[in-house]
């Protein structure tokens, strides 16, 4: 699975924009028809994007589009125009049902189908920032095309009526709740996007915070963003080393018939040798070791 620990949100409707994002390294850009482009340029997002995806080289950036939501009345038309163009996914906002899914689902693979590309390869982010949106968790998480989980805290908190505070109690517990229906179903969990885009300081705070609750990713919506979070969730040359150290002496230690072991002063068992391998695991991906 691609690994996506910055995705960059481009409004549709600026080609400028979706320029610019093509020389910043993101994991993922994903041009936006949805909120971050106005009810009255949701065509011209439309043609924007059709041009991008056309002509322009993302490198080694994957390709998303997010059109508007289902129920929308704009979802059908968004959805048309631009996968003709085959992005590497869609990003699917304010999902409240697995059918929605299906909905989707179904109609890229009539795309597919119709056009003789490979079954499945477009792939599906679910933005989940309802009340609703997280009761039906557990059985939106399992569909096949989806690849992550999205956390939309701005919307969440507007669904429930609370007001966002910046320490973020407020949205814990959905927070939470969405990287444990990913881990269960081998999802990518996608944390909220830090909206202060000015203030680097507590972008790190909180990415980190991320990365600590499990998260693999981060949506960002600014330039400045991108490295900051892509060096937050990707784990650093000390963690690498220790994971590495704590591997060879659990071999060791394994091959003679212990279970847990003292490694410099701590005990080790299973789970923490399962987390030296995640490190590991999420080293390659990021191209830090081999
Ligand atoms: N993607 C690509 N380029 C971006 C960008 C983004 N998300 N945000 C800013 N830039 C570019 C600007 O165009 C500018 O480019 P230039 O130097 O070539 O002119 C440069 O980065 C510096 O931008 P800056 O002047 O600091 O910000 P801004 O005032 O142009 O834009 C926002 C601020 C918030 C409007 C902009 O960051 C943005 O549109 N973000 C995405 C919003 C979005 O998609 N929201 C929906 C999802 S939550
Ligand atoms: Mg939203």
């Amino acid at each position: 699975m691609k690994l996506r620990r910055a995705l960059l949100y481009t409004p549709g409707d600026s080609r400028p924009k979706i320029e610019k994002a093509l020389s910043l390294g993101a994991d993922s850009i994903c041009m936006d028809m949805e909120d971050g482009t106005a009810y009255n340029r949701k065509e011209k997002a439309r043609k924007t994007i059709s041009l991008a995806l056309k002509e322009f080289n993302f490198g080694a950036s994957e390709k998303l589009i997010r059109i508007n939501g289902i129920g929308s009345g704009l979802e059908e038309d968004d959805l048309t125009e631009t996968v003709i163009h085959h992005p590497d996914g869609v990003v699917l906002p304010k999902v409240e049902s697995f059918e929605q899914l299906e909905w989707l689902s179904e109609r890229i693979e009539e795309m597919e189908l119709s056009q003789g590309w490979d079954l499945n390869k477009i792939r599906v982010l679910a933005v989940i920032e309802s009340a609703k949106g997280f009761i039906n968790l557990r059985e939106i998480a399992t569909h096949p095309r989806l690849d992550a989980l999205i956390f939309g805290a701005e919307d969440y908190a507007a669904s429930i009526g609370a007001t966002r505070t910046r320490g973020g109690l407020e949205i814990l517990y959905a927070r939470s709740k969405l990287v444990m229906h990913a881990a269960v179903n081998d999802l990518q969990a996608i944390d909220v996007v830090f909206v202060n885009f000015k203030d680097s300081v507590n972008l790190k705070i909180d990415a980190l915070l991320g990365a600590q609750m499990g998260f693999t990713g981060k949506q960002i919506v600014h330039p400045n963003q991108v490295l900051p979070v892509q060096e937050a969730f990707s784990p650093s040359n000390a963690e690498i080393d220790y994971a590495q150290r704590l591997l060879s002496a659990f071999k060791i230690a394994e091959a003679e018939g212990a279970g847990a072991i003292d490694f410099e002063g701590k005990m080790i068992d299973m789970p923490l040798v399962k987390s030296a391998r995640l490190v590991i695991e999420r080293a390659t991906l990021a191209g830090k070791i081999e």
